[in-house]
């Protein structure tokens, strides 16, 4: 009993999803940030004023509005960024009238993987800051203010 208690313990950190321990896996996100520097910055701000693009803080809260599981929004992202469709959307309608559809990303999985881990967590970062971004951070009643 002891040892499968032990057991228990010292496996399932290790089975879990690389992508989300349920706090914040610093190395994962500050790979994801120089992803974002090198990659996405280019179109995208991480606040407004937008670039080409929309910007990240407001997209990270549409995903926060659309799932609940981290990791299903963050393989939802990767799937995204290598190909990107309009019914894949969770932006609403007016993005893609205004930016266009965002073109496929050829990158590795890892890059992938860590950027859209990035992209999921900045909302969490930034709300629990408090009145960072009120713009897109769920209010006192736990309802968010983006519109989608
Ligand atoms: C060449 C410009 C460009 C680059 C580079 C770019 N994006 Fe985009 N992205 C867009 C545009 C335009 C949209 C809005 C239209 C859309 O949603 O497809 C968008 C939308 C998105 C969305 C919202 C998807 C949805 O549900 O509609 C995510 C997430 C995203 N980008 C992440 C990234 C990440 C992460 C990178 C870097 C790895 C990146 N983008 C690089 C132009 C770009």
């Amino acid at each position: 009993m002891k040892l499968s208690l032990y057991s228990f313990i010292v496996c399932v950190p290790l089975t879990l999803p690389v992508t989300y321990a349920g706090q914040i896996n610093n190395a994962l996100f500050d790979q994801g940030k120089a992803v974002y520097d090198k990659v996405c910055s280019a179109c995208h701000n991480y606040l407004p004023p937008p670039k080409a693009a929309p910007p990240l803080l407001g997209i990270s809260g549409h995903y926060h509005q659309a799932f609940v599981d981290p990791n299903k929004a963050i393989a939802h992202i990767v799937d995204y960024l290598k190909q990107p469709a309009a019914e894949k959307s969770m932006l609403p309608p007016m993005a893609r009238q205004q930016w266009g559809l965002m073109a496929p990303l050829s990158l590795p999985d890892e890059e992938l993987k860590a950027v859209a881990y990035w992209v999921w967590e900045i909302y969490t970062v930034e709300c629990s800051k408090g009145a960072a971004a009120p713009w897109v951070c769920r209010n006192s009643q736990g309802n968010p203010p983006l519109m989608k």
